[in-house]
């Protein structure tokens, strides 16, 4: 049975690409098992599920289950009580439906817990020896009582500030590992698929820098999926890549991290590749740009890295923040992201996922993703497409990663991207 567990995931047809599916009906198909096969070096192909968009367009039966074999529901937060979880934000009541759906369709599902909302109460959660056997608790009762097969600790960021009102402490990834030491001897939890979703840089040591050593991280989790993305944005001076591949092509100017980097960086601090699983954006970060900036002088193509005006942020597809209060109590404009199929919608692409006529399209070599400018408008997309998550694709193969999750399974548009990059890493 073993052996066909692990065969690798990209060997299998997209249709049944479901390493699992086999199972589903079969007595083996236990959560131990699972994990077993989890922990082996099964390729995970992954996808988070953002339970507040169930009513917004996404609900459970438009998830392409069969591409899958791991989805994470997102988020439960962290709270000021060490006890407790919160999926107030999440339409925690549709979790146990979204579990018994991966079930049958033979795929884990796990929770994902903080994100950048979720984050604030961590540091403070696994600060002491106490708190930490607190937490290992309330983590094994969350993932007993909705019959978890994972849980992904999604902390934006140890020792480095995220959304601004975080706890924090030095110690806080020293805390994070004898946590998940700790966890790990559970009974519950050491059955379980145990990942962090992370920065390009290994979290950040009691210095404040990036830690050289996160090889005890690679003792206690499956894996790791590294958030490659919101890399550039409207708090950089200029338009760039949202979801760079590759950086160390470009000056050292425009070298704000990259797939390739990430990998070097937390490899180079003793994660091994095939523990690392490459986190990729289903949608684009937009910009207001003006003509005499997105074009190059005297002609009608795209420049790289145009300046933008950052206090004209354009409004997103519909599933953008118009502008709210954050979990900080700070009010915060508009996001301007655009998924996917935002971008259709937004009239940037066609329905093939192509670019539609009248729109400006610039692919840029070395961060390997697209641009789309509309000059009437004068919004510029920083996205990714079908041929990005291509290359994509064919570096985690390339590489040895082990694997890819998208944020978030609803921005595709007919699986176009998780085709291609399916296709490409196979
Ligand atoms: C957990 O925290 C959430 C959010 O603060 C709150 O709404 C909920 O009542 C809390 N649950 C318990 C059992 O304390
Ligand atoms: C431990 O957790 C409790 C909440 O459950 C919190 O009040 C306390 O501040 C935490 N300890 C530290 C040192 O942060
Ligand atoms: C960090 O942990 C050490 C013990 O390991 C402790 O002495 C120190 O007070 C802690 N620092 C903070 C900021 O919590
Ligand atoms: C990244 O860029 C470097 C320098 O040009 C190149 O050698 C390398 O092959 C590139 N890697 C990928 C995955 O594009
Ligand atoms: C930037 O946008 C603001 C708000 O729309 C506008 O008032 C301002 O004139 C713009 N600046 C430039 C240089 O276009
Ligand atoms: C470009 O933007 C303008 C103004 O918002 C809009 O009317 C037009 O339809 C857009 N072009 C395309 C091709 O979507």
């Amino acid at each position: 049975m073993l052996s066909t567990l692990v065969l690798p995931l990209f060997a299998l047809s997209v249709v049944s690409a479901n390493p699992f599916a086999a199972h589903s009906n079969t007595a083996a198909h236990s959560i131990a098992a699972r994990s077993i096969a989890a922990r082996s070096t099964t390729p995970i192909a992954a996808a988070w599920y953002a339970g507040w968009h169930a009513t917004e367009g996404f609900p459970l039966s438009s998830i392409s289950w069969e591409k899958y074999n791991t989805l994470y529901y997102s988020f439960a937060e962290t709270t000021q009580d060490v006890t407790n979880l919160s999926l107030v934000g999440s339409d925690g009541e549709l979790l146990p439906q979204f579990v018994s759906e991966a079930h049958a369709h033979g795929v884990e599902a796990h929770v994902a817990v903080g994100g950048w909302t979720g984050s604030i109460w961590f540091s403070s959660n696994l600060a002491t020896a106490k708190n930490r056997t607190a937490f290992v608790q309330t983590v094994a009762k969350f993932a007993s009582q909705y019959n978890l097969d994972g849980i992904q600790f999604d902390w934006e960021y140890p020792n480095h500030q995220g959304i601004g009102c975080n706890t924090l402490s030095a110690n806080d990834t020293a805390n994070f590992l004898a946590f998940l030491q700790e966890l790990r001897r559970n009974p519950v939890a050491a059955k379980l698929t145990l990942s962090a979703a992370v920065s390009l840089v290994p979290f950040n040591d009691a210095t404040g820098n990036p830690s050289p050593d996160v090889s005890g991280f690679a003792k206690v989790l499956d894996y790791i999926a590294v958030m490659n993305y919101d890399v550039w944005g409207s708090w950089l001076q200029n338009v760039g890549p949202n979801s760079p591949l590759n950086d160390t092509c470009t000056t050292s100017a425009q070298q704000q991290g990259s797939g390739v980097s990430a990998v070097k960086a937390w490899t180079n601090a003793g994660m091994p590749v095939n523990k690392i699983v490459l986190g990729v954006p289903a949608y684009g970060h937009s910009f207001a740009v003006a003509p005499s900036d997105a074009f190059a002088p005297g002609k009608k193509e795209l420049v790289a890295y145009p300046s933008f005006n950052a206090s004209n942020q354009p409004l997103g597809d519909t599933w953008d923040n118009t502008g709210s209060v954050d979990a900080c109590g700070v009010y915060e404009g508009p996001g301007g992201s655009f998924d996917f199929w935002g971008l259709i919608d937004g009239g940037f692409l066609t329905k093939e996922g192509k670019v539609a006529g009248g729109i400006y399209y610039r692919y840029d070599t070395c961060s390997q993703t697209p641009y789309v400018y509309n000059e009437t408008s004068q919004i510029m997309v920083s996205f990714d497409n079908v041929e990005s998550y291509a290359a994509k694709g064919k570096y985690i193969k390339n590489t040895g990663l082990r694997g890819f999750a998208m944020w978030e399974a609803g921005g595709d548009y007919n699986n176009m991207l998780l085709d291609s990059i399916i296709n490409a890493a196979r």
